[in-house]
């Protein structure tokens, strides 16, 4: 009696704290019922839910145009090259893509890039999986920055380890005299223990849009350095969007994208995609670029994830890569590659969202001096936006989620609460904005703000045509 007493009121408690959460079926494994049980509904599938046909969505993560011609183009070249390109090839890699990878990483960051420092994944999310799965031990730290890409949570859930937040204030930047997404380096500082294994550092920045300068790399570079069990995954699947540079002084700012690599190339993964740059996310081709020792543990295991990453889509990039670096017309224009092209795209886009957000009420940065790259904004919830919202959508919700649910339901604009990329500790921060992105076309951008104002207005049925 004492036996079973000692069992059940001291062991058990202390197994069920040491061994992961109980399947939720009898056929999940303790990995799966991480996530919760499958029924439970994400910020995506939810929003996804309320959308119908006449929804103009400003809350999906994707392009809405084509990939530029030269891509398809490379695709069609692909597809008839050979009959041996429908089949697979080498796990690490197609080896022309690795070939124009190690070329073009050689030149940006501070080693020669070579094939042993290249694997090739099934987009920049398979990346980040893999090197997870490869770093983490069960009950290692990652530190992430708040508000974060909510893929990350799950991920380092999945790996056995435990998301560390390190957060990102909303405040006076008296470089810009603006408001902007700042790092205190001692908030850094203290999150970091003798469990953290990693820190995902991401530039440009989901869901911000914040473009770190070079001084902030600088200062989290040498903080985290004399941790020599610290790896650093940068997430820079935006490198080709940054619509604005974070200051024209290059000795305290990069003009374009930095890898943080540079700063520490011997500890840092870079994680990059073709997606976002060729409005592409459907080829899922992405990669991690590191030192040989961190890439060969994913090499070790790719093999068992998937054989290999598409043939086709990797040979269609490898074609591609180098024509995006030429002159590029479209409809009359010149442009000296295709990444000024997709970055002046990107800019008239933004434009037309800011102003769209501001002419409804919304605190939006203030681009001509603020740094911005990606292509989301985080706009600021304003006591007028908020006074507006039915109060029935309050009900139960935080103000971000309750503001989403009436503009997709009454309105017809979709977007997307910023709560889900916080974490429990700043909940109240977390209802302050909503993720609003400029990827589809500028007409709707357009049609989507005449649609807020109209609402507003009160001129509901015109707008609803
Ligand atoms: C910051 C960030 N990292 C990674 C990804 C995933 O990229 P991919 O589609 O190449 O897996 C996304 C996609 O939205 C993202 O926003």
């Amino acid at each position: 009696m004492l036996k079973l007493f000692l069992l059940t009121t001291l062991l058990l408690p202390i197994l069920s704290l040491k061994s992961p959460a109980p399947p939720t079926s009898p056929h999940t494994s303790p990995t799966v019922s991480i996530l919760g049980p499958p029924s439970t509904p994400t910020v995506w599938t939810h929003f996804a839910s309320l959308q119908t046909p006449q929804t103009l969505n400003l809350g999906q993560g994707y392009p809405s145009s084509s990939p530029p011609k030269f891509c398809l183009d490379s695709l069609k070249e692909s597809i008839e090259s050979s009959s041996r390109i429908h089949q697979y090839t080498a796990s690490a890699g197609h080896p022309p893509l690795v070939s124009q990878l190690c070329q073009r990483y050689s030149n940006h960051l501070s080693y020669p890039v070579t094939s042993d420092n290249v694997a090739i994944t099934v987009g920049a999310s398979q990346s980040l999986y893999l090197c997870l799965q490869t770093l983490i031990n069960p009950g290692d730290e990652v530190l992430i920055f708040e508000p974060y890409f909510d893929l990350y949570i799950n991920q380092i859930k999945l790996s056995g380890g435990t998301p560390i937040p390190v957060p990102l204030d909303y405040k006076l930047n008296p470089l810009t005299g603006c408001k902007e997404w700042l790092l205190n380096p001692s908030t850094l500082k203290s999150k970091i223990t003798s469990k953290t294994r990693c820190l995902i550092f991401n530039s440009p920045h989901n869901p911000t849009g914040k473009v770190f300068t070079h001084s902030e790399m600088s200062s989290i570079s040498t903080i985290i350095s004399p941790h020599e069990q610290i790896t650093v995954l940068s997430d820079e699947v935006y490198k080709y969007i940054i619509h604005s540079p974070p200051s024209s002084n290059p000795s305290t700012s990069p003009p374009g994208h930095f890898h943080f690599s540079n700063y520490l190339p011997e500890r840092t993964i870079t994680i990059s995609s073709a997606g976002k740059t060729f409005s592409s996310t459907g080829w899922q081709v992405g990669w991690s670029v590191g030192p040989k020792n961190l890439i060969e543990p994913i090499k070790q295991i790719l093999p068992y994830v998937q054989f290999c990453t598409s043939s086709l889509m990797q040979d269609a990039l490898a074609r591609a890569l180098p024509l995006a670096d030429q002159v590029y017309s479209y409809e009359g224009k010149e442009y000296d590659s295709y990444y000024d092209y997709l970055r002046e795209g990107y800019i008239e886009k933004r434009d037309t969202l800011i102003l769209a957000l501001e002419k409804a009420g919304f605190d939006v940065p203030d681009y001509s001096k603020v740094s911005g790259g990606g292509f989301f904004v985080l706009a600021g919830i304003t006591d007028s936006v908020k006074s507006r919202i039915p109060t029935e959508y309050l009900k139960g919700n935080t103000v971000d989620w309750g503001l989403c649910e009436y503009f997709i339901k009454e309105v017809g604009v979709g977007m997307i609460p910023s709560s889900p990329f916080f974490g429990e500790g700043r909940r109240e921060e977390g209802e302050k904005w909503v993720r609003v992105a400029f990827c589809g076309e500028v007409e709707d951008i357009e049609e989507a703000g005449r649609r807020i104002r109209c609402k507003e207005a009160g001129e509901v049925e015109s707008c609803e045509t």
